[in-house]
């Protein structure tokens, strides 16, 4: 049975992980693609065998077709228009990261979801990864005590494309705030301030500052050392960052790529090695699933009951504001300190 009939707006890259998983649901239809660029949309259009029209204007696609849920595969630049004109038409959003691009516009995003009283959840998809959530859950356990310390890196080397290559700050604008939730969630954290050091190494391929040094501190007393580069010439790590949680009594390392190793000890006599360690390892599966998969999956089901899912715009704001205090800290050189409130305005960075 049809539950959820769909705009989805942006035929870009990505868009193909989101439909390849909903021409799979027997609950969703689409009801129009929506693409400034029209060829855009119907290269998927012919390769999902979708009969539904394409628009080049969202406007004219509110105006003609009668849907619920609306889904943003645009640029971060714009991601707050096609939302907020979403919302206010009735329509609950599920929208690709990162959530907008300024402070004002995440303000203005909340706000409208607040008046409309809709929902708006972003696309986080490596909250879905299975070793990702059993590090998670290893450290909501307490067996290795409270989370002290947590250390992300990526080295990685892509043309991200379009409109992101133009950047002042490509990896930060756009792909960090995939490393910013892991971070959060993996040690189940708000960030409350940030120092940022931003860089553009002499060989990047970018016009913009590619790497960064960073030190994030959490209202749960942990602190996040993160470190990036997109241009490394070689010995890449995987998109989902390489990372390491030091707790009271005990660690965990993931290389982002295979199995996940902690260690910790049970007794506090000041032996913390040999015997006294205890030692566990989270296998790679042999068939990794899909993260899109997984999160879609998710938001639907939130949807469908009135749950509220972790990557809800509520939450996601703490997210978005890492990236936003980040470029407040390197054009200002400072610390700065990040606030969210129940009310307008919602995020203030100081
Ligand atoms: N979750 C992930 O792992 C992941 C991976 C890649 C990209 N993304 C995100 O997905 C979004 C899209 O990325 P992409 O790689 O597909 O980008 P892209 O540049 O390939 O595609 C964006 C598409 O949106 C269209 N568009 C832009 N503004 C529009 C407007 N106002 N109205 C209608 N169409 C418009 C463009 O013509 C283009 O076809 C970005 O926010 C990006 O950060 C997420």
């Amino acid at each position: 049975m049809i539950k959820h009939n769909i705009i989805l707006v942006g035929c870009g890259a990505i868009a193909f992980r989101w439909l390849d998983h909903i021409t799979k649901r027997d609950d969703c239809r689409l009801v129009a693609l929506v693409d400034k660029k029209p060829d855009n949309a119907k290269k998927y259009s012919e390769r999902y065998n979708l009969t539904c029209p394409i628009y080049t204007d969202l406007d004219d696609a509110l105006a003609n077709e009668k849907g619920d849920l609306l889904i943003d595969l645009t640029f971060v630049t714009v991601h707050w228009q096609i939302v907020t004109k979403a919302l206010k038409a009735g329509y609950d959003v599920f929208g690709e990261k990162p959530m907008a691009f300024t402070v004002d516009q995440v303000n203005e995003i909340l706000k409208t979801v607040k008046e409309t009283g809709k929902h708006y959840f972003v696309m986080q998809n490596r909250r879905f990864i299975d070793r990702v959530e059993k590090m998670r859950n290893l450290v909501k356990s307490g067996l290795l005590g409270d989370p002290t310390l947590l250390s992300g890196e990526i080295y990685v080397n892509a043309d991200m494309g379009s409109v992101r290559n133009t950047f002042k700050y490509p990896q930060l604008q756009d792909n960090n705030i995939h490393s910013f939730d892991m971070a959060r969630y993996l040690v189940d954290g708000k960030p409350t301030s940030v120092i940022y050091h931003s860089f553009r190494p002499k060989d990047s391929m970018y016009t913009g500052d590619s790497a960064c040094d960073a030190v994030f501190e959490f209202d749960n007393g942990v602190t996040f050392l993160f470190r990036g580069y997109n241009g490394a010439q070689a010995c890449w790590t995987s998109w989902d960052n390489q990372w390491r949680i030091d707790c009271e009594k005990g660690s965990i390392v993931w290389d982002g790529f295979g199995d996940v190793h902690y260690q910790y000890f049970e007794h506090s006599n000041g032996l913390h090695y040999g015997e006294w360690f205890k030692e566990g390892v989270f296998e790679k599966p042999e068939v990794v699933r899909d993260q899109h998969d997984g999160a879609l999956e998710d938001l639907f089901d939130a949807l469908e009951t009135g749950r509220t899912p972790g990557t809800d715009c509520w939450d996601n704001v703490y997210s978005i504001a890492m990236v936003l205090a980040s470029i407040k800290s390197i054009e200002e050189n400072r610390k700065v300190e990040i606030e969210v409130n129940d009310t307008y305005p919602f995020l203030v960075l100081k």
